[in-house]
């Protein structure tokens, strides 16, 4: 019997969140293009659409911005546990250990599975405070002292203020805006699964969660973002790129940001991601490392052609860029990633629980027939 390793293309369950067409290269959030999304709705808009299945209406829309604004301050307990993790945490790390102190009472225990307003209520309570962890941890990394969060602010300009201790421009919670749009859900990705999977036992609500952020830490996910930044800074200049791809291949290494599962011909997130990392990086003056990265992707690209391979750039290989010129530090790429992702771990923990059966596959054994000691 021949199994796809990795589960390549094995359908494990229905989901009616996200779409991806991968020889096309589209991807669609309950019916709706990323593109589309990006260039018509907030943040807020998608991450209600991804976790209701509608895009909000004015009333539903305040709700929602309420639900996510008043919860974002930290329980005693979860910044009392931050504040004395060491020092050199990397702050994965500090979010999975954190995660299942954030959550309030309707999401402390097994989930009831027929008051799906409570565990929708409890997700979005812990949204709303991973933008206030992330930044915290920043600030005790760096030696300094936790901001309060501010609810009368947008979720990401209060996250640029309490990371960086100063109002962000319009411009830059825009983009940032968008790219959390863009990673916000993805199917049956490795920590959505891992996510699904840890919430078909009935646990609560963070301790999936708090599953998903291990998952998304590996390179192969979404640790990706941190490694391909850090790539085009050790690269240092476009003219450099061709010849350090032909020795990364040379030697059999991968590139990191390049190549996906699913997407054959492109990943649309990363032609989004591109320009918009562009834009912003000369806005700051960091173009160098945009370039660098795009003189790796299309030279790759040619090699890999070379090889009969269609590998184009993911969406983590631009996206630490635009992180970076956000000003948040590369080790913090990831936990970004789970701020927005979080919306679709969520949406499909309430989807699984609406049609709940454990998670339990067939192992093919292949070791040793029956024997005795
Ligand atoms: N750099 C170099 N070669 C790559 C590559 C990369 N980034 N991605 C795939 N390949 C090559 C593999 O070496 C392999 O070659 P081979 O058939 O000659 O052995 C072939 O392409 C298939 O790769 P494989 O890793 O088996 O395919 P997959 O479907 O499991 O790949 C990823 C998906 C994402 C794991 C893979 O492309 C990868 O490791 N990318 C880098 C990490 C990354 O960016 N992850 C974020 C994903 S959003």
């Amino acid at each position: 019997m021949t199994l796809p390793k990795g589960l390549a293309g094995v359908p494990a369950d229905t989901t009616s969140i996200s779409d991806i067409d991968g020889e096309r290269g589209e991807l669609r959030y309950r019916g709706y293009s990323i593109a589309d999304l990006v260039s018509h709705c907030s943040f807020l808009d998608v991450a209600c659409l991804v976790l209701d299945g509608e895009l909000p209406t004015p009333d539903s829309r305040r709700e929602f911005e309420r639900s996510l604004a008043q919860p974002r301050a930290l329980p005693p307990a979860a910044a009392d546990v931050l504040s004395r993790l060491p020092r050199e945490t990397h702050p994965m790390t500090a979010l999975q250990v954190v995660l299942p102190l954030l959550d309030d009472a309707s999401a402390k225990s097994a989930p009831r599975l027929e008051n799906r307003a409570a565990q929708r209520e409890g997700l979005l309570a812990i949204a709303a405070k991973l933008p206030t962890t992330v930044a915290a941890l920043a600030r005790l990394r760096a030696g300094r002292t936790p901001l309060a969060p501010d609810p009368s602010l947008p979720i990401h300009a209060d996250f640029l203020r309490m990371l960086r201790g100063e109002a962000p421009h319009p411009a830059e919670v825009a983009t940032l805006d968008a790219t959390q749009i863009l990673q916000m859900e993805h199917g049956f990705n490795a920590s959505t699964f891992t996510g699904r999977t840890v919430a078909s036992t009935l646990c609560p609500l963070s301790m999936a969660l708090s599953a998903c952020v291990g998952a998304l830490y590996g390179p192969l996910h979404g640790g990706a973002d941190e490694a391909a930044y850090r790539m085009a800074l050790s690269i240092g200049d476009p003219a450099k790129a061709p010849a350090w791809v032909d020795e990364q291949l040379a030697a059999k290494e991968k590139i990191m940001g390049l190549g996906h599962r699913e997407y054959k011909v492109v990943d649309p997130r990363a032609v989004i991601l591109k320009p918009m990392a562009l834009e912003l990086a000369r806005l700051k003056g960091q173009e160098k490392v945009v370039e660098t990265l795009i003189a790796v992707d299309e030279h790759a690209e040619k090699r890999f052609a070379e090889q009969g391979k269609r590998i184009r750039a993911n969406v983590e290989f631009y996206k630490g860029a635009v992180f970076a010129a956000l000003g948040i530090p590369p080790e913090f790429f990831t936990t970004l990633f789970a701020m927005a992702r979080v919306f679709g771990w969520g949406a499909h923990m309430l989807e699984l629980w609406d049609d709940h059966k454990l998670y339990r596959p067939a192992a093919v054994y292949t070791g040793a027939g029956p024997r005795t000691v």
